[in-house]
């Protein structure tokens, strides 16, 4: 057995690719049994290959969290409209230039600026906003997750100055989709959202959660393959995660080595892209972002929101790095980078070709 998924996972090496079958056995097999042998030779793989493009380096993120106030309802959400037991709250322009204020001095040279489907974060707000950062900061780069926008709105924000933008697709199965989301949002939107956001020419991140309520191993090689279609520039992924005021409440998290599978699987299919070990990985394992780093993950998105704030954009119970100072969460990284054997550098960390 464990000869015949090395197999499996050589192909995906040297072709960059599989069918979807082939994928999803592979995925089941390494997942669901005892197949350590395959697990790590997986692993080396993935290592080997994003050792090869990025040698021991790893790109950090400075991540502010600009309102949790949303219109959607994802069900998996804890910052999702129907939950009323959260305090919700938005940062101003000052509020989000002061982040970056701080986390320019700590080293970073991209911002994330994510938040909730915010109506009064109009498009010519997030604009203007931009706009200042890339006037302060000309040498970095800034990053908007802002959900699901009309065309003109992403255009206006890449007229700007945002440089990428990032928009899981959650999954590539349409019944699937719409088990995870309400009504009025679908699969075809957040599609058409992706190759648009491409089209304007923005750095694109997608990605999905692993270990979703109803997720089957033929799901996460649907998705897989829906991101060889896509081409994004980054992937992120990481475990579903409970939030105790969602439908999803009793559910159960998506697993470790789940997470680190399907990361050493995006390595092969992805050698160059960004692929982040994200705080939900972290969450659900004390070493977990550092095991993502040793199965080909070579991003990190330290929390750079306001302290005051934090533990009101919570997406999933027991997030970590909610009490830290900036400054903390990126001196605790950069030990814990270095335990396993890589280093945080001070750099944009485009995509290349
Ligand atoms: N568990 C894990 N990840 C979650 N996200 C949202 N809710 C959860 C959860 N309960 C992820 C989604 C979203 C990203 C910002 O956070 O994939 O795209
Ligand atoms: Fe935030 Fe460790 S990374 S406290």
């Amino acid at each position: 057995m464990a000869d015949r998924l090395c197999q499996m996972i050589d192909r995906i090496y040297e072709y960059g690719q599989a069918d979807k079958e082939i994928l999803a056995a592979l995925i089941e097999e390494i997942c669901c049994f005892e197949n350590n042998d395959a697990l790590e030779y997986l692993r080396q793989l993935a290592y080997k290959t994003a050792h090869k493009y990025f040698g021991n380096r790893i790109y950090t993120r400075g991540l502010i969290e600009c309102t949790n106030i949303c219109r959607n309802d994802c069900l998996y959400c804890g910052i999702r409209k129907s939950n009323q037991k959260i305090e919700r709250y938005r940062l101003d322009k000052e509020d989000i230039l002061d982040c970056c204020e701080e986390g320019y001095a700590l080293g970073f040279r991209t911002f994330v600026l994510q938040g909730g489907e915010d109506g009064a974060y109009t498009p010519s707000f997030v604009a203007d906003v931009v706009k200042s950062i890339k006037e302060n900061y000309g040498n970095c780069a800034v990053t908007l997750s802002f959900g699901e926008q009309e065309s003109d709105t992403y255009r206006l924000w890449k007229e700007a100055g945002a440089d990428r933008y990032l928009l899981r697709h959650e999954t590539a199965n349409k019944r699937h989709y719409e088990s995870l989301h309400p009504s009025w949002m679908s699969y075809e939107n957040r599609v058409r959202c992706l190759y648009n956001l491409k089209e304007l020419g923005y750095q694109v991140g997608s990605g999905f959660m692993v270990g979703s309520p109803y997720q089957t191993p033929l799901h996460l090689a649907e998705d897989l393959l829906f991101l060889t279609e896509l081409k994004p520039h980054m992937i992120g992924i990481g475990p579903f995660i409970p939030h105790k005021d969602t439908p999803f409440a009793g559910m159960a998290s998506g697993t470790l080595k789940q997470t680190l599978v399907m990361i050493g699987l995006l390595r092969l299919m992805f050698p160059k892209a960004l692929i982040p070990s994200t705080t939900s990985l972290g969450t659900i394992a004390p070493d977990g972002r550092e095991q993502g780093f040793l199965y080909g993950a070579n991003v990190v998105m330290p929390n750079l929101s306001p302290v005051a704030v934090r533990k009101k954009y919570m997406l999933y119970d027991n997030k970590i790095c909610t009490g830290e100072e900036s400054a903390q969460c990126r001196s605790c990284l950069d030990l814990r980078v270095k335990s396993v054997g890589f280093e945080l550098v001070v750099d944009r960390g485009d995509y290349k070709e």
